[in-house]
């Protein structure tokens, strides 16, 4: 079972509180989106499942085992690109494979079907300075579901993307995900990805980081993100959301972006 459960776990970086108390099961298979505002602690809570930031205090359990090191099962997918600029298309998609002790050819092979399935065949040799952003975003989906991960974690992976880009690569996730589901967490600060994405999301508010809501997503799938966004459920639940969302005074760090400084 690849679920995750996370049980009171706090985090602190020294003096700093970052959240206290999050409570959160991940079901297999189950996509659950991750919504709050800057400084929540959104990308130290992935971090912690990854494996690769260390907890406070509670518990995070990862396909039953205590998550303590990175586990080959799990992929994150980081809030930048995060390409490696000087190898090519293949070898960054092949990237997680030769992690995993796969050889060159082996891993270039085994990589070449996700390369496909996120459209981007033919460009196999180009270095990302070659490719646009949302081509690059692309790339870092494809390494990560290349190493066939059981458990898919996301950090806002479409929040460098223009707005055309990241609805075609919302459809381009749905698509995928659907073929072939995983347990997935997907941090966004957009409540309509996270309602057209998502079977639940959790909606956080910061100082200190908490989870106010759980919000179960009630439409079926397949899904068609256009219908959806049409439909009168959609504009009820972002409501909903933005309610919780707009509780939320401006974080320092949000004041000094709105004010320039
Ligand atoms: N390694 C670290 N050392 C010290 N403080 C840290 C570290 N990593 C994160 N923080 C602090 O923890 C808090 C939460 O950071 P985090 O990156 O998890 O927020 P976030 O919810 O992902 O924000 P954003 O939406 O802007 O990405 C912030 O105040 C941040 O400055
Ligand atoms: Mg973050």
């Amino acid at each position: 079972m690849a679920n995750v459960d996370i049980k009171d776990l706090s985090k602190h970086f020294g003096s700093l509180g970052v959240f206290d108390d999050i409570n959160l099961h991940v079901d297999d298979n189950e996509f659950v989106s991750i919504l709050g505002p800057s400084g929540c602690g959104k990308t130290t809570l992935l971090r912690i499942v990854a494996g690769i930031e260390d907890t406070t205090a509670g518990s995070v359990i990862v396909a039953g085992e205590e998550s303590r090191k990175p586990r080959p099962d799990t992929a994150l997918v980081f809030q930048n690109f995060r390409l490696l600029p000087w190898r090519t298309v293949e070898d960054n998609v092949a990237y997680g494979l030769r992690l995993r002790g796969r050889s060159k050819a082996e891993a270039r092979s085994l990589a070449q079907p996700y390369v496909m399935m996120v459209g981007l065949a033919g460009r196999e040799k180009k270095y990302p300075y070659q490719l646009s952003g949302g081509m690059q975003q692309r790339v870092g989906l494809a390494r990560a579901l290349a190493v066939q991960p059981d458990i898919l974690l996301m950090d806002e992976p479409f929040g460098a993307l223009d707005a055309q880009t990241r609805e075609l690569m919302q459809d381009e996730l749905l698509r995928i995900w659907s073929a072939d589901r995983k347990t997935v967490m997907f941090v966004t600060h957009s409540i309509d990805e996270a309602i057209v994405l998502s079977d639940r999301v959790v909606v956080m508010q910061s100082d200190p980081g908490r989870i106010v809501e759980h919000i179960p997503v009630p439409f079926d799938r397949p899904r068609d993100a256009a219908a959806m966004r049409a439909d009168p459920r959609f504009t009820t639940l972002r409501a909903e959301m933005w309610a919780l969302l707009r509780q939320e005074p401006l974080s320092s760090d949000m004041t000094h972006r709105a004010t320039g400084e």
